[in-house]
C-alpha cells in the first residue's frame, strides 16, 4: 500500500510516521508513506499557498492551484483509490473505515489548514472527506497521522501477532476485554482466577462476557 500525504506542515507528521509499528511496516515494505510539502507546488515566489476568502470572512483559505498541481502530479504517476481531505465536517473516522482503507493500493490524504481549502477542490478533486471527531484541530496533520496509524496496523504483517489486531476494541463492534500481566498479585490486587486456570475455552467465554458487559456499560451505542 502507498499513502501520499499533502500538507503545509510535514514536520508534524514526520516523527509519528517514523516510529514503532509504522516505521517497521515501512521497513518491511508493507507500506510506503510519502509526505509532500504543499509549498513545493506553489507558483508564487514566496511559496504562498493561501489567500483571503471571497466574501470578507476572517481567516485564510488554501488555494486551488497548488493543491491541484500536487494531486495532479501524483495522479500522473499512478492511479489512486481515494483522495481524502481531512476536515471537521467530513464523515467520522472509525474502525470500519480504517478496515476498508487498509485494503486499498494507493491513497492521497490532503491535510486541511486555516479555514480550509477552496470549495471547488472538494467538488472536483476530493473523493472522500473524513473527520477524526467532533472537535476542531488547528490543521488536518494530526488527523492524517491518526488515520495512517489506524490503517497501517491493519495491513497483514504490520503487527507481530496478527490475532491482536483482530481482537482490538471495535473490530467486532465490542470493546476489548480487560487484560492483565505478571505478577498475578500486586499490592493485594488480584487477577481474575479464570485467566490463571489454563482452561482455554472458558477463558474465551469469560472474555466475551467481559467485552459485552463493558460495551453495554460504556458504549451501548455500539450494540
Ligand atoms: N481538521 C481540523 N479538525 C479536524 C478534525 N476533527 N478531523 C479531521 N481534520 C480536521
Amino acid at each position: 500500500m502507498r499513502i501520499d500525504i499533502i500538507t503545509v506542515l510535514p514536520e508534524i507528521l514526520e516523527s509519528s510516521l517514523n516510529c514503532s509499528i509504522l516505521k517497521r511496516a515501512q521497513e518491511k515494505g508493507l507500506v510506503e508513506i510519502y509526505l509532500h510539502n504543499l509549498r513545493d507546488y506553489s507558483a508564487d515566489k514566496h511559496r504562498r499557498v493561501d489567500d483571503y476568502p471571497f466574501g470578507g470572512q476572517a481567516g485564510m483559505v488554501l488555494q486551488c492551484e497548488p493543491i491541484d498541481r500536487a494531486i495532479s502530479s501524483l495522479k500522473a504517476q499512478r492511479e489512486y483509490d481515494e483522495v481524502i481531505y481531512t476536515s471537521p465536517d467530513g464523515e467520522t473516522f472509525n474502525q470500519s473505515i480504517a478496515n476498508r482503507l487498509s485494503l486499498f493500493q494507493n491513497i492521497i490524504i490532503l491535510c486541511g489548514h486555516y479555514k480550509g481549502i477552496d470549495y471547488r477542490l472538494r467538488e472536483h478533486l476530493i473523493t472522500r472527506e473524513i473527520s477524526i471527531g467532533d472537535y476542531v484541530l488547528t490543521g488536518g496533520e494530526l488527523a492524517a497521522a491518526v488515520m495512517s496509524d489506524a490503517i497501517v496496523r491493519l495491513i497483514p504483517g504490520a503487527i507481530g501477532d496478527e490475532q491482536s489486531a483482530l481482537s482490538d476494541s471495535f473490530q467486532d463492534h465490542l470493546l476489548a476485554p480487560p487484560v492483565y500481566t505478571r505478577p498475578a498479585e500486586y499490592r493485594g490486587w488480584t487477577v481474575p482466577e479464570i485467566l490463571l486456570s489454563g482452561h482455554e475455552a472458558k477463558i474465551r467465554d469469560w472474555e466475551l462476557q467481559q467485552s459485552m458487559e463493558r460495551t453495554r456499560r460504556l458504549r451501548p451505542d455500539l450494540l
